[in-house]
C-alpha cells in the first residue's frame, strides 16, 4: 500500500525504483534510439550505466546505509547548517549540463525541468503531461486519486473535494487539539522541571500525524487505523533497505525474507481494510452512519485509504524540521511564541479563527516547507510526442519537477536562497518569490494540487501553537544535521531536542 502511495507523491522514492525496475529493459531498448534526439536538441546528460542512477544521487541518497548512501551526504554541522546537507535536486546533472538536463534513474531517463516557467505549463497542460505510468507488481501496488488520469482522476477528485472543505475542516478541529494534548501531556510528564529533557520529535510527530489520520478517516474504526499504519511503518523500513537492490531487475519476485514479509504485510492491510469498509458499507446502508468521515467519502470514491499514509509522513516532516529549524534560529521561536500566546496565553485551547490568523507561524510553515519540501520533486510524463521550451519530446519522457531545487534557486529567492528567514514571506508568496511563476509548489500545483493542503496547515500550526505555549527547545548536542530522501525529505539520524517546560 504505502508503495503506491510513494508512486503517486514521491516517484523518486522506493515506489518508482520499484516499478522502473520492471520496464527497465523495454526502457533501455527505446532509449537507445530516443537519447541521441534530445541531445541534438541540446539537453545535457549523462551516459547510461547498467544498475547506476548516474548524474542524480537522489534514489541513492535515499538508501539508508551502504556505499552510496549517506557517505555522500556530508552532515553539516547543527548549528550553521539551515539548508539540506544534502541537496540533491541542486546536484551534478544540474551544474554540469546547465539548467535543462537529463538523469537516469534507474535505466530510466527523466528530464529535470528547474525552470518555473516550463514548470507551469506543465502543470497548465495537464491532458498532455500526465504521471508516471504505474506498473502493478505482484500485489504491492493499489490505485488511488494521486494516480488516476482524466475523467476518472475528475471524478474521483469531486467525490473527496467535500471532505477538505473548510467547514469540514473546522469540525475536525476537535480531533486535532485532542491528539496533541495527548501529546504535550506525554511530553510533559516525561519531562523533569528543572532539567531540560531530550527527545526524539520525529517518531513523535509520525505517531501524533498517524493518530490524527486514523481518527478522522477511520472515525470508529480507529484502532485498526492504527494498525494499518503501524504496518505501513515497517513497509517502509523494508522498503528503505529494499531501496539498494531495486535496480536489479525483477529482484522483487526474489523470494527473500523481506520480500515475504512485504507482502504478508500488504495481505493484513488489506484485510483490515476490507473489513472496515465492509463494516462501513452495512453502515452507510442500513443508514446508521452519514459517510461524512473521510473513510466515507473514500469508500464512495472506491479510493481505499492509501493517500492517507503518505499524508501522515508528510505533514509530520513538515513538524519535525519546523521544530528543527526553530531551534536553530531562537529568534523565530521566539517571535512564533509571542504571536501564540498573545492569542491563547499560555493554557487556551487554539480555536479555528485564530490559527487561521496566525501570521508569523505561518511564514515560518511556508519558510520550512521552501526549504524542507517534504515532496522533494514531481514526476510528469508525456502521453504523446509534445513539444515543451523549444524542445521536442518523445511521448512516455519522464519528466522531473524538482520542488527542493526550484526552492533553493537564488535567481528566484535571491542571494539568501539558501538561509531560513521567513521574513521574506511577510509580503506573501509571490513578493517572497520575486513575482516568479510557479517557484513555491510544496503541494504541487492546480490542478491536482495537494488536496489536503488545508488539512496539513492546520494541524501543523494546532501541534506547533500546543508546543510553543508549554515549552521551550534547542537542538541535542546529538542531534546531526542530515536531510535524507526515503519517500519524502527525512532526518536521517533523527531529531533529538531538548526540550524545557516554560
Ligand atoms: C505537509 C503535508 C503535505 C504535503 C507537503 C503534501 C504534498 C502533496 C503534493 C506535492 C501533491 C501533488 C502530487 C502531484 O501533483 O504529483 C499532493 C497530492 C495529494 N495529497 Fe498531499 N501533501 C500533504 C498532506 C496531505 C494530507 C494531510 C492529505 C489528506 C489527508 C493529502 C492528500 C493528498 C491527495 C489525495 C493528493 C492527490 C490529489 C490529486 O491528485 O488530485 N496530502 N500532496
Ligand atoms: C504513540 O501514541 C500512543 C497513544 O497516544 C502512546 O501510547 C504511545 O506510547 C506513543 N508512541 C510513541 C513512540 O511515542
Ligand atoms: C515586496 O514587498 C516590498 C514591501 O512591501 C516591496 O518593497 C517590494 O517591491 C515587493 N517586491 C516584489 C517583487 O513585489
Amino acid at each position: 500500500m504505502l508503495i503506491m502511495l510513494g508512486l503517486g507523491l514521491v516517484p523518486a522514492g522506493a515506489a518508482a525504483a520499484l516499478a522502473v525496475a520492471l520496464v527497465s529493459l523495454a526502457a533501455a531498448a527505446w532509449w537507445t534510439v530516443g537519447r541521441a534526439p534530445l541531445r541534438a536538441q541540446g539537453v545535457g546528460g549523462s551516459r547510461y550505466r547498467t544498475g547506476s542512477s548516474s548524474a542524480a544521487t537522489w534514489p541513492r541518497t535515499g538508501g539508508s546505509t551502504g556505499r552510496h548512501g549517506p557517505g555522500r551526504c556530508r552532515s553539516g554541522s547543527a548549528a550553521t547548517a539551515s539548508r539540506p546537507a544534502c541537496c540533491p535536486c541542486s546536484g551534478n546533472a544540474v551544474r554540469d549540463h546547465g539548467k535543462l538536463s537529463f538523469t537516469w534513474f534507474g535505466p530510466v531517463p527523466r528530464v529535470m525541468i528547474p525552470d518555473p516557467d516550463l514548470v507551469r505549463e506543465i502543470f497548465n497542460k495537464f491532458d498532455q503531461f500526465g504521471k508516471p505510468k504505474m506498473i502493478r507488481v505482484g500485489k504491492l501496488i493499489a490505485t488511488g486519486v494521486v494516480s488516476y488520469e482524466g475523467e476518472k482522476w475528475a471524478k474521483h477528485r469531486r467525490i473527496l473535494n467535500p471532505a477538505f472543505h473548510h467547514e469540514k475542516i473546522k469540525r475536525m478541529l476537535p480531533v486535532f487539539a485532542n491528539c496533541c494534548t495527548e501529546m504535550v501531556t506525554r511530553w510533559e510528564n516525561s519531562i523533569s522541571l528543572e532539567a531540560a529533557s531530550e527527545i526524539d520529535v520525529w517518531p513523535e510527530f509520525r505517531n501524533l500525524t498517524g493518530d490524527v489520520i486514523s481518527r478522522t478517516a477511520f472515525g470508529s474504526s480507529y484502532q485498526e487505523g492504527r494498525r494499518i499504519f503501524q504496518l505501513q511503518e515497517e513497509l517502509a523500513q523494508y522498503l528503505t533497505e529494499a531501496l539498494q537492490k531495486l535496480f536489479i531487475t525483477g529482484y522483487w519476485y526474489l523470494p527473500t525474507k523481506n520480500n515475504r514479509r512485504m507482502r504478508e504485510i500488504d495481505r493484513e492491510v488489506r484485510k483490515i481494510l476490507l473489513e472496515i469498509i465492509g463494516n462501513k458499507e452495512r453502515a452507510i446502508k442500513y443508514g446508521e452512519n452519514s459517510n461524512d468521515d473521510m473513510l466515507g467519502l473514500l469508500v464512495e470514491s472506491n479510493t481505499k485509504q492509501p493517500e492517507l499514509g503518505m499524508s501522515m509522513e508528510t505533514t509530520s516532516v513538515l513538524l519535525t524540521w519546523t521544530l528543527i529549524v526553530l531551534s536553530m534560529h531562537p529568534e523565530w521561536q521566539e517571535r512564533a511564541r509571542e504571536e501564540v500566546l498573545h492569542h491563547f496565553g499560555r493554557t487556551r485551547m487554539p480555536d479555528y479563527d485564530s490559527l487561521s490568523h496566525l501570521k508569523i507561524v505561518t511564514m515560518i510553515l511556508y519558510e520550512v516547507l521552501r526549504l524542507y519540501p517534504p515532496v522533494v520533486l514531481l514526476n510528469r510524463r508525456t502521453f504523446k510526442e509534445t513539444e515543451l521550451g523549444g524542445i521536442k519530446y518523445p511521448a512516455d519522457m519522464n519528466l522531473i519537477l524538482p520542488i527542493l531545487f526550484i526552492h533553493h534557486d537564488p535567481e528566484i529567492w535571491g542571494k539568501d536562497a539558501s538561509e531560513f528567514n521567513p521574513g521574506r514571506f511577510a509580503d506573501g508568496i509571490s513578493n517572497a518569490s520575486k513575482n516568479h511563476d510557479v517557484s513555491f509548489f510544496p503541494f504541487g500545483w492546480d490542478p491536482r494540487i495537494c488536496i489536503g493542503q488545508s488539512f496539513a496547515l492546520l494541524e501543523a500550526k494546532m501541534a506547533l501553537s500546543m508546543i510553543l505555549q508549554r515549552f521551550s527547545f534547542e537542538l541535542s548536542p546529538s542531534y546531526i544535521h542530515a536531510p535524507y530522501i526515503v519517500l519524502t525529505l527525512r532526518p536521517q539520524h533523527g531529531a533529538q531536542i531538548k526540550l524545557k517546560k516554560i
